[in-house]
């Protein structure tokens, strides 16, 4: 299998079964519809905590469907619906009853083309936090900085953070988005596609910031770039759809596993390019 790609992170972490309770994320036998369309079918896994799952799989074969079911972004489409249970630190988040809003803050979400509001670099950090009711400028300006810190952008609009969200390139703009989740300090961010629009050097600072931040929070990448979910993720979940065109899980692991020996003949004609 010389057409693999290269998996260049090693799965050194150690979980204890603490840390997977702890904000813990899973989906039991998910079913997702648009109408009378099934675009996500029995789906069930664990996403492990303080690591990075890549969910991999051709186009169409429900990849975004599946991520934002998550934090029900789903629940923005009129049309859809869905089935089962999606357990987040305890909680059924489909629960009559459940705060979306929070939700949405403990599990952010990157979207494939950086969306900065059109506002200043600072308040598009700021929103946020205003949003859930802190109004002290001494506190705004501490997790302003701390949040482009830790999304690896302070040094690069420090100086320029009256300026519009919108003017920064787009990769500063995509890193200026992953500040605008990381100020609300959510535990685990969902990130759809979040390298599609960037150039190789913006796509590698932010699978760096990836990495890093993986040490503290949970994350999830759709991604239709292998070498991307090779490089980065320690968990890989392969979907593709069936005759029916729902889309299921074929195959979750550990990466390393997945793209050196995988189970399933259909992961592995798909990451040796066969299809897809
Ligand atoms: N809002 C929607 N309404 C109806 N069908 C949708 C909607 N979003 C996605 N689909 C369909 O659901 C299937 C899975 O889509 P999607 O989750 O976007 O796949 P992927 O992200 O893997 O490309 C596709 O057949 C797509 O056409
Ligand atoms: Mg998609």
């Amino acid at each position: 299998m010389n057409n693999m790609p290269k998996v260049a992170k090693t799965f050194n972490r150690q979980y204890t079964e603490n840390d997977r309770k702890r904000g813990s994320l899973g989906m039991k036998n998910v079913n997702l519809f648009y109408g009378s369309f099934q675009a996500v079918k029995e789906i069930t896994l664990d996403i492990h905590t303080c690591s990075i799952t890549a969910i991999i799989g051709p186009s169409g074969c429900g990849k975004s469907s599946m991520l934002r079911i998550f934090n029900r972004m789903n629940d923005l489409i009129p049309s859809a619906r869905i089935e089962g249970k999606v357990e987040f630190g305890g909680i059924d988040i489909y629960e009559p009853g459940v705060d979306v809003v929070e939700l949405r803050k403990r599990i952010g979400m990157v979207f494939q083309k950086p969306n900065p509001f059109p506002m200043s670099i600072y308040d598009n950090v700021a929103f946020g936090p205003r949003r859930h009711g802190i109004r002290n400028r001494f506190a705004l300006d501490e997790i302003v900085e701390k949040s482009l810190m830790q999304a690896a952008l302070w040094d690069e609009v420090k100086d320029k953070m009256g300026q519009s969200g919108l003017s920064i390139s787009g990769g500063q703009q995509q890193r200026l988005c992953i500040a605008r989740v990381l100020a609300v300090e959510p535990e685990v961010i969902l990130m759809d596609e979040p390298c599609s629009a960037l150039d190789p050097i913006a796509t590698l600072k932010i699978e760096d910031l990836m990495s890093t931040l993986a040490s503290n929070y949970t994350i999830v990448i759709v991604t239709h770039n292998m070498q991307q979910a090779a490089r980065v993720s320690d968990m890989t979940a392969f979907l593709m759809v069936d005759d029916d065109h729902a889309g299921r899980l074929v195959e979750y692991g550990e990466t390393a596993e997945i793209f050196t020996n995988p189970n399933n003949k259909k992961t592995e004609d798909y990451i040796t390019g066969r299809f897809g």
